[in-house]
């Protein structure tokens, strides 16, 4: 028996040298010490020893059990310290393909006012920017809306102080850019706008774009013109058009356009709110009070003056029938664009 142990120590030893990865280690670990390992076989036999061997066969056991005990978990540990940390222990298999990082995307809304942009430059429109964060002159005063003008209750304004505002319409750039340039004009002032106001066509924040010609003898007509090229590029059909009768003070007539509902095909939705229609933008002949205020002669210019609703448009192009999407930042939405 005392040979049988010393036997079992010397394979033990051997084995453990010879261990060079985790799966070894722990077949190593089952085969001499688990429950039905060979050190467990040999200590059952201990039972059939003479009564004066038993006390020192067993001593001498538990010091080789333990003595391979200990030379186990130091062989373990530097193991561990030499393999790499990933979960298995194993090496990283280099031929398997790589993991494709999901490649970032335009916002819907930034894509359509890219868009818009890009139709307006082509018909010759420039590019001008100016701050969220508005005077009141320019938001206002300036677009002849005085202190207390009934319409200044309908833009639901956020404001900072008495005299500064979150900007609720990118009409104050026509005041901005007017007042430091001479006809002939023809901008778009792209940007955010802030109102308080949220519902399945509104949200407080959103964005619009300005646009402005000032020249001699412009007309409606080129108002309408420009506005009819721009839906037709932008939708890439013909669609239905109607200019209705409304009142800006800084517009002198003032028309809103609406499109189609292209939810419903302009048989009436909850979208429309059942008139078939949607109403993407404010515009008018540009009131001959505003150019007073920044100097040009109104008897020697004539100009239009229009601000589309970006979110309103991307609705209409993509199908969309809650404004409020655009900004729940949920990427299964978002993804889709
Ligand atoms: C204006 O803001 C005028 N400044 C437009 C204008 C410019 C008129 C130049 C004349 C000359 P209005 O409040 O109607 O107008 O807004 C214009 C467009 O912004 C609307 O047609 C709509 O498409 C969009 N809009 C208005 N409020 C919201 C809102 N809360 N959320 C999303 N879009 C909105």
């Amino acid at each position: 028996m005392e040979q049988e142990l010393q036997s079992l120590a010397t394979e033990a030893k051997d084995g453990l040298h010879r261990l060079d990865d985790s799966h070894q280690l722990e077949d190593f670990r089952i085969r001499f010490l688990g429950r039905k390992g060979l050190f467990s076989t040999v200590m059952k036999k201990l039972g059939t020893a003479s009564a004066e061997d038993r006390p020192r066969l067993g001593q001498l056991a538990n010091s080789i059990k333990k003595e391979i005990e200990k030379l186990f978990e130091a062989k373990k540990s530097s193991l561990a310290a030499s393999t790499p940390s990933n979960a298995s222990g194993d090496l990283p298999d280099l031929t398997l393909p790589g993991r494709c990082p999901e490649g970032g995307k335009l916002h819907p809304v930034t894509q359509i006012m890219t868009e818009t942009c890009e139709i307006f430059e082509n018909l010759g429109f420039s590019v001008a920017e100016g701050p969220d964060v508005e005077l009141d002159h320019y938001n206002f005063e300036a677009l002849n809306i005085p202190a207390h003008h009934p319409a200044r209750d309908m833009h639901d304004t956020f404001y900072i102080s008495d005299s500064v505002l979150l900007r609720t319409h990118t009409s104050p750039m026509q005041a901005r850019i007017m007042e430091n340039q001479q006809p002939p004009l023809r901008v778009i002032a792209p940007g955010k706008v802030y109102r308080c106001d949220s519902d399945i066509t509104h949200t407080p924040m959103f964005h619009q774009v300005e646009g402005f010609l000032v020249d001699k003898d412009i007309s409606f007509a080129d108002l309408k013109g420009i506005l009819t090229v721009f839906t037709q590029k932008m939708f890439k059909k013909d669609l239905p058009l109607r200019f209705r009768p409304s009142f800006f003070p800084f517009t002198e007539p003032s028309a809103e356009v609406d499109i189609a509902c292209v939810m419903c095909d302009g048989a009436g939705c909850r979208v429309c709110k059942k008139t078939g229609w949607l109403e993407i933008l404010g515009s008018g002949m540009i009131d001959p009070e505003v150019f007073k205020m920044v100097g040009y002669d109104p008897e020697i210019y004539s100009g239009f003056a229009f601000g589309l609703g970006i979110e309103r448009i991307a609705m209409l192009k993509y199908g969309i029938d809650d404004i409020r999407l655009f900004y729940e930042n949920d990427q299964r939405f978002l993804s889709q664009f």
